[in-house]
């Protein structure tokens, strides 16, 4: 019997992703000539399957690979002993990591196990335990940041970093990570590092004229995937997985999903469960609105809890957002038709919806809620 073909809430690679072969050429080549790339998209778009499967072609080609989620560290040190660990463990047997820790950053007097606890495999950490002061730290982001030339230049072979979420660096330690970060990089000929984050604004701010980043390198704005294509990649993974797509269902899931790459995989793998348990060949658009249905069922606890949460103004809003297709919602007759209040009152709700990460404003004319699940349930559940 067939897997279900969709995958969500995971990084796809391969047979799972569609599209994309103009990003992942263009990605490839500028690692490979050592370039710094930002890449930049909301979240759930594509840009950490991207990145790996970029990398993992690069990595066919004999070039060492790093990939390091910043926002998965709570402090900068935290972020800098995962980045020095990920860029040792590249190319190197854990069995060596120790000496070649000696041997790169031993000025630092770094300390080197091996975690028998950690869920899965043993997994090896580097740690600096004596940094103290805000001078041991900066010294330290210095060698870290430095260590990806001198690996390459070790090791006679070319790398490519991912930096992932990387609008995280800007909580760290006021502005002065950004400014030893891009002063280390700018040099190494031999490294390509792509920088992917999520918040858009976050990033865009990075990159203007008063911040380090400024120029450092191309920029790309990670785009929806063609909504045509990507319908007729989810009718053929249905086909080839032995159930037949009625017509229009490509579109549909789509379309219902907002585009967003992950929600359209959520949808499509939902669906094909939801056929196969009950038996039948074909997954009919009614099937897809059944399999909607369930999912606002289950999300419902969830989605109320946010609501529940908004101020009025702030419900108002959301509601707005959804019923006009989040745009022209500062305009009088839209905030007459919703009885929405001053123009800048709907600017706070929406900076406040933004921030709660709801909503998102993936161009400067349009806002749109991030989950297509809740803004369907927005669209039925309130009023
Ligand atoms: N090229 C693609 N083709 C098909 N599905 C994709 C593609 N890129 C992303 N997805 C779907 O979107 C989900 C989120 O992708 P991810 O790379 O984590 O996005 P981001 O890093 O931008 O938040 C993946 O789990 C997958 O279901
Ligand atoms: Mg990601």
């Amino acid at each position: 019997m067939a897997a279900n073909p969709f995958v969500y809430g995971e990084i796809v690679t391969d047979a799972a992703f569609a599209d994309r072969e103009v990003e992942r050429d263009r990605l490839a080549r500028d690692l490979l000539a050592g370039q710094k790339v930002f890449l930049i998209s909301p979240r759930r778009y594509g840009k950490s399957s991207l990145v790996r499967s970029v990398l993992r072609d690069l990595g066919r080609q004999g070039v060492l690979t790093v990939e390091v989620t910043v926002a998965a560290s709570s402090s900068y040190v935290g972020f800098l002993e995962a980045y020095a660990r990920a860029l040792l463990l590249a190319g190197t047997p854990t069995g060596r990591l120790r000496q070649w820790a000696g041997e790169l950053l031993g000025g630092l007097r770094p300390e080197v196990r091996l975690d028998a606890d950690a869920p899965g495999a043993p997994r090896a950490v580097v740690a600096f335990p004596g940094i103290r002061s805000s001078r041991d730290v900066a010294r330290l982001a210095a060698e870290v940041f430095a260590l990806p030339g001198r690996i390459a230049e070790r090791r006679g072979r070319r790398l490519a970093v991912a930096l992932d979420e990387f609008q995280a660096i800007t909580t760290f330690d006021g502005g002065s990570v950004e400014h030893a970060l891009r002063a280390a990089v700018q040099d190494q000929r031999q490294v390509g590092y792509v920088f992917a984050g999520s918040e858009p604004s976050l990033m865009e701010q990075m990159l203007t004229p008063k911040r380090p980043f400024y120029k450092a390198g191309p920029v790309v704005r990670l785009e929806p995937i063609d909504p045509d294509d990507f319908a007729a990649f989810i009718e053929r993974r249905f086909v080839r997985s032995g159930i037949r797509p009625g017509e229009g269902l490509g579109a549909a899931v789509v379309d219902l999903a907002g585009n967003v790459p992950y929600d359209v995989q959520r949808l499509a793998h939902e669906l094909w469960d939801d056929v196969r348990a009950s038996g039948r060949k074909t997954a009919t658009v009614e099937a897809l609105h059944a399999t909607l249905t369930r999912l606002l069922q289950e999300h419902g606890p969830m989605f109320e809890d946010a609501w529940q949460r908004l101020t009025l103004a702030q419900r108002a809003v959301l509601r707005a957002v959804v019923l006009e297709d989040g745009r022209g919602l500062l305009g009088a007759d839209v905030r007459l038709r919703h009885r929405l209040a001053s123009a800048s009152s709907v600017q706070s709700s929406l900076a406040a919806l933004v921030r709660a990460d709801l909503v998102a404003r993936p161009t400067p004319e349009r806002y749109v809620v991030v989950d297509s699940l809740f803004r369907e349930w927005v669209a039925r559940q309130t009023y």
